[in-house]
């Protein structure tokens, strides 16, 4: 059987081109200035084994919007393993779903660099999903500008902090701590603690406030008996806890506090703050984070379980005073990569903007829907056929409302192969776009996205 993520909208392009987009309805906002700029894995060439959807190498989509005018370019992130195939001359990787014993010594899979983009000190982070190095990209040219040199590895889903510059990040591998870590807005380090874990983990995000940082230890974690035959595969332990580890962000991992929830995985938060002597935390959790294999999937099958995502928004309390935590489920609609305004990261915040997950065989967008204090307020479908990316929220030039801004997404129909970018006026998304462009080839879909402000924006 053929991979499905290798076929149809997760095909891969062959081609980096430049172009200007035709606008095909509406008009492109006069008040919006700086780049979408979207990652997603492009496997530049075929591995050995079997193909994951996370292997691919990265490659960037990006519009830049000023005076009116799109500009649409993509590229390859040139990272030092895509830079070591090239010369190869053939693939030196295998997939997630291999055993590592065939990867170059010392790095059992591949930095691609392709989960995810964020914008820092001026420059587009490109970061692993299991973690890896800071690839650094132009956010105008999508030049690849080489590895950030601090830390040595960071997870993708580092935050910036749009008030003081800086980068907070985390780190795990196959060993019973994680690392936190806090760098200034150019990457030098700042501080770097390491927290210990009843066992190797997998989070795959964090958040932050004014004062405090927050990680997750969530009962995901890596069968010991697939390590033996050096391959990637984990189970969810629904028995176990969800812990959130809280500490002050120059604090020492000997000193967080960890708060007990109920089982769950979380790919994504979408903001955390201050209340008095609480933290909040919001983002979307997922009851059941591994699925139930498909035989009909043959030998992808636990792959694709794993792939078919479920999660819904969620808000934990976790009480500084008490000690307690308490959490509350907001909505069953299952939306996922939430967006927010970047100025509001890590301070009380309204707004979110996710996509919607349709039940289909493989992972795909069909949808935007915007919360508003934790209340779907608004919500619009792409349509029959056609299926989105991650939406980033991009505020107005002169905002001083938290949503007055636009989303920008890619979005393909999947019936005609084409490609088109959406904007859509933040405030009213039930009436669809405000801007439909064509984009002169395929945008296959991908990961996560961000919106980097011509003015500089979130440091
Ligand atoms: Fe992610």
């Amino acid at each position: 059987m053929e991979d499905p993520y290798l076929l149809g909208p997760y095909a891969p392009v062959d081609e980096e081109i430049d172009a200007t987009l035709t606008v095909v309805a509406g008009e492109v906002p006069r008040d919006l200035h700086g780049t979408y700029v979207r990652n997603g894995p492009n496997p530049k060439r075929a591995a050995e084994g079997l193909h994951h959807w996370f292997d691919g190498d990265a490659m960037l989509h990006a519009v830049h919007v000023e005076d009116g005018q799109l500009r649409y370019k993509n590229r390859y992130v040139r990272t030092p393993a895509l830079a070591a195939e090239d010369e190869a001359g053939h693939a030196l990787w295998r997939g997630l779903m291999e055993s590592w014993s065939h990867n170059p010594k010392g790095q059992p899979y591949k930095d691609t660099g392709n989960t995810d983009v964020l914008l820092h000190g001026g420059e587009l982070l490109t970061l692993h999903y299991i973690g890896g190095v800071a690839h650094r990209v132009d956010p105008r040219s999508l030049e690849t500008l080489g590895a950030r040199a601090t830390p040595a590895r960071m997870s993708a889903h580092a935050k910036a902090d749009p008030v003081t510059g800086e980068l907070l990040y985390f780190d795990y591998g196959p060993r019973p701590t994680m690392t936190y870590g806090v760098t200034d807005a150019s990457g030098a380090p700042l501080h770097q603690t390491s927290v210990a874990l009843p066992g190797p983990r997998l989070p795959h995000d964090m958040a932050f406030t004014e004062r405090y940082a927050i990680l997750m230890d969530l009962p995901v974690w890596p069968r010991p008996e697939a390590a033996i035959e050096r391959k990637w595969m984990v189970d969810f332990h629904r028995d176990t806890p969800a812990r959130f580890g809280i500490l002050p962000r120059r604090g020492d991992g000997a000193d967080v506090r960890w708060f007990e929830a109920d089982p769950c995985y979380v790919y994504h938060a979408v903001n955390a703050w201050e209340d008095g002597d609480a933290v909040v935390l919001v983002g979307c959790r997922c009851d059941d984070p591994i699925g139930t294999p498909d035989p009909a999937d043959g030998r992808l099958a636990t792959a694709m379980a794993n792939l078919r995502l479920r999660a819904h928004l969620h808000r934990w309390r976790f009480d500084l005073a008490t000690g307690a935590c308490t959490e509350e489920a907001l909505d069953d609609l299952n939306a996922e990569f939430p967006t927010m305004n970047a100025d509001f990261a890590g301070r009380r915040s309204r707004f979110g903007y996710h996509v919607t997950i349709p039940d289909t065989r493989t992972l795909r967008f069909d949808g935007v829907v915007k919360y508003d204090d934790g209340r779907r307020v608004a919500r619009h479908a792409f349509g029959d056929g056609v299926y989105g990316s991650e939406a980033p929220f991009a505020p107005r030039v002169g905002a001083t409302e938290e949503d007055d801004g636009y989303l920008l997404t890619f979005v393909q129909d999947t019936r005609a192969g084409a490609s088109e970018l959406w904007i859509y006026d933040a405030r009213a998304i039930e009436r669809g776009p405000i801007t439909k462009a064509r984009v002169p080839a395929r945008v296959p879909a991908g990961f996560h996205a961000t919106w980097a402000p011509a003015t500089g924006g979130a440091s």
